[in-house]
């Protein structure tokens, strides 16, 4: 199994924090933000990991990671030039997964408990895909999963009318097929290759299957919940319970 961090994008919704540096830099708690995605795939023994981030901060990303030595891990690095959405990003993953299955972490999704446990199921999982949802107080701003007994039967990027609170958060884990879906997509309305629409082929081929988060679960894209993510993170000192 390898690991993907994505890291891109303006993080306009934070600016001025993001206006000379990467939101993923940003303190969280005692650490930059993109650590704890890192010791994330770590605690679940992925310690091969891409990460994937704009030009513009590619350098500052480097100088803050390194080789991967200090996480006990093995960093691969790409660019991503233009700004167009989650999945345009992961397709910069294919020759790096190299058929191997990958789980794939937003950048900004901070998690109280370790992701492990999914990751087990998912290696237990035959074909397909994994994906972790969390019910939430505010639906509009995710991708929301219309659940029935068993399954998502549909997910729906930012809803104006959300057909629940379950958020699909920023932990997603692939078999190969990923690459072709992402090839089949067309960009949203927003202008994005969204990974909502990549998710959507798998629940058509009726293999999307779920895991809950445990815990506390944010993203840290905005004003709102960055503080949140630091008050996640500050009780255990950016530790990852289990
Ligand atoms: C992205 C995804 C959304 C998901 C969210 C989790 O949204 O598009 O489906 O629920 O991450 O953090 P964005 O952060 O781009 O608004």
């Amino acid at each position: 199994m390898k690991g993907v961090i994505l890291a891109g994008g303006r993080g306009s919704r934070l600016d001025p924090l993001t206006e000379v540096t990467n939101k993923h830099l940003l303190p969280v708690g005692r650490e930059p933000m993109i650590w704890h995605p890192v010791r994330q795939l770590i605690s679940a023994s992925i310690t091969d990991i891409l990460v994937v981030t704009s030009t513009e901060h590619m350098g500052d990303i480097v100088n803050s990671l390194g080789s991967g030595k200090k996480f006990g891990c093995q960093f691969t690095y790409r660019v991503q030039e233009e700004s167009n959405g989650i999945a345009s990003a992961l397709a910069m993953a294919e020759s790096f997964s190299a058929g191997d299955k990958v789980v794939v972490l937003l950048g900004d999704n901070i998690f109280e408990y370790s992701i492990a446990p999914h990751v087990a199921d998912f290696t237990r999982q035959e074909k397909g895909a994994r994906v972790l949802l969390k019910e939430v107080a505010d639906p509009q701003r995710f991708g929301i999963a219309a659940l029935d007994e068993k399954q998502i039967i549909s997910i729906e990027e930012k809803p104006q009318s959300p057909k629940s609170s379950y958020a699909v958060v920023g932990c997603y884990m692939y078999d190969d097929q990923v690459f072709d879906f992402i090839r089949q997509i067309k960009p949203s309305a927003r202008g994005e290759y969204e990974i909502t629409s990549v998710n959507s082929i798998y629940i058509e081929k009726q293999e999307l299957e779920f895991g809950i988060v445990k815990g506390r679960w944010t993203d840290a894209g905005t004003f709102d919940s960055i503080i949140e993510a630091n008050l996640l993170l500050v009780v255990n000192s950016n530790r990852i319970l289990v």
